[in-house]
């Protein structure tokens, strides 16, 4: 039997690197959840859309066709992966994704990519809200310090240098933004597990992950 596997949590916990192994380990098809948020907000920006104006949006987000080209994401056919990381769309991305008009577009083709199961997808409101009856749920968690090194590491590797305050400032207001929206707001589903990652390595958390699928594979 195939499953869904749900893994939300905070900024910078290690979800996408954890999740895309674990995929790949079970073979699965992987799903990062913020990167379409993510590339809607670089929509938005490039064509300096005010998303606080419905009208605008609707009509923007009316043009705005998001896919996959196995972990790449998609815009218009444009390949926008380098794009979606930048500082500028991580101080915009918690806004564009507390409007509800986005949430409901993505969440309704984050449904439609699970119907088949065999997929992991991560985010904040996946155990919650997408795939409320997901076989396997986990909530990633991790202390602010580590999670600020491990995101300057990320943006780092790809090119950009930024100081840790920034970053860590940046992590702390997303964490109250998603926190707090009235749509969906990240918060672990009563049924998830929580893996706190401060002490543990990639490979000692996709263990876990793996270890947990299997066992509910397995039992059924
Ligand atoms: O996982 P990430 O940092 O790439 O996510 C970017 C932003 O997208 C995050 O600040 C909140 C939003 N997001 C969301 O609201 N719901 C999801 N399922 C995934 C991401």
């Amino acid at each position: 039997m195939k499953i869904v596997i749900a893994i939300d949590g905070y900024s910078g916990t290690g979800k996408s690197s954890t999740a895309k192994q674990v995929a790949s380990r079970l073979s699965y098809t992987y799903i990062d959840s913020g990167a379409m948020y993510r590339a809607i907000t670089y929509y938005l920006l490039t064509h300096n859309i005010d998303f606080q104006n419905e009208q605008e949006l609707s009509k923007s987000l009316a043009n705005c066709t998001l896919s996959f080209e196995g972990s790449s994401i998609l815009v218009n056919n444009q390949n926008v992966d380098h794009e979606i990381r930048t500082m500028q769309v991580n101080q915009n991305v918690s806004q564009v994704s507390a409007i509800s008009e986005v949430r409901s577009k993505l969440v309704e083709q984050q449904r439609k990519m699970g119907e088949q199961k065999g997929v992991v997808m991560d985010g904040r409101d996946i155990g919650t809200v997408v795939f409320p009856d997901a076989e396997l749920k986990v909530f990633m968690t991790a202390e602010m310090d580590i999670r600020a090194e491990r995101r300057r590491k990320e943006l780092e590797k790809k090119g950009m240098n930024e100081s840790l305050e920034v970053i860590k400032e940046n992590l702390k207001e997303r964490d109250r933004i998603d926190s707090s929206r009235k749509d969906s707001p990240l918060k672990m589903a009563d049924d998830a597990k929580e893996i706190d990652t401060s002490r543990l390595t990639l490979n000692q958390q996709i263990d876990k992950i793996v270890e947990m699928a299997e066992s509910i594979i397995y039992a059924s």
